[in-house]
């Protein structure tokens, strides 16, 4: 790695630390808090309800959702990725409201060839309109270990966060005219798939089943959230930092390095796409 990438990993584990440190946990185990919706028994919680992996065979793949739905919260999970050869699979953990006019905060991880980056694939949804894809590489490998990947959703942004980092933001700018979701409690799911028609390389790469089942882990989920039941959403009782919370200045920045350096697609830039002017929110800072 080239000197200023070494030192953007240490500022990054530096962060990463200090998070931990301060936040409160409120985790619950898997089995309190997920259910495994499909895959039959190709999902598993584990380890007293600590761990959780997803698997996918050519036969099916797998997913769970969370018992509770929540509208606004700092939710964290730590994911290891496939593997290896994990080209065509596409790990999905997003946010998602009901219904035909959804609101949706997603992070994808496409799979891709054993030494071939991992691209991580982010949108947002309003009233079930998205068209806001942002994707990134990752300054690590994200099928050595766990990494924490976290939304921030409260009344002013939506922020995703990779071990604590802000690598997106998506401003509440109603004031000028654009949608933002505040008034659909989303639940959290998460699956794990086979998309071989476009994932990788744009579906030029096949998975190859000899490598399956394909394993995906989960682990320290952590809901810092106003939880959302009978339409009545409740939310921790002391006014929670998260609430309020804005990027400050050395967030900011440190956001701006990453989107810089590890930033491989981003809509607001694709004029191709959007031949009438890309939208709105892109041209807000
Ligand atoms: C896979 O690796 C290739 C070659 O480095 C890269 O172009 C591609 O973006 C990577 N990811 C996916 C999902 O195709």
């Amino acid at each position: 790695m080239d000197r200023s990438t070494f030192i953007l990993s240490i500022l990054l584990t530096l962060t990463a630390t200090t998070t931990t440190f301060f936040s409160p946990v409120y985790a619950g185990t898997f089995d309190m808090e997920f259910d495994i919706t499909w895959g039959d028994g190709r999902g598993k919680v584990l380890n007293n309800g600590e761990l959780l992996t997803l698997s996918l065979d050519r036969a099916s793949g797998s997913g769970f959702q969370s018992k509770k739905e929540y509208l606004f919260g700092k939710i964290d999970m730590q994911l290891k990725l496939v593997p290896g050869n994990s080209a065509g699979t596409v790990t999905a953990y997003y946010l998602k409201s009901k219904g035909d006019t959804w609101d949706e905060i997603d992070f994808e991880f496409l799979g891709n060839l054993t030494g071939d980056p991992y691209v991580m694939h982010t949108n947002v949804y309003n009233q079930g309109k998205g068209d806001r894809e942002q994707q990134f590489n990752l300054w690590f490998d994200p099928t050595a270990d766990f990494h924490t990947y976290s939304v921030l959703w409260n009344p002013h942004h939506i922020v995703f966060l990779v071990d604590g980092i802000a690598i997106r933001q998506f401003k509440n700018l109603e004031h000028r005219g654009i949608q933002y979701p505040k008034l659909q409690p989303m639940r959290l799911y998460s699956s794990l798939w086979n998309a071989d028609q476009w994932a990788t390389r744009g579906g030029l790469v096949k998975t190859d089943w000899s490598n399956a089942p394909f394993t995906a882990s989960y682990r320290n989920f952590r809901a810092d959230a106003c939880v959302s039941f009978a339409g009545k959403s409740s939310c921790p009782a002391s006014s929670p930092r998260w609430f309020t919370q804005k990027l400050d200045l050395t967030a900011e920045d440190k956001m701006r390095v990453v989107q810089s350096k590890f930033m491989v697609y981003n809509y607001c830039t694709d004029t191709k796409r959007f031949p009438q002017g890309v939208p709105k929110e892109c041209n807000i800072h």
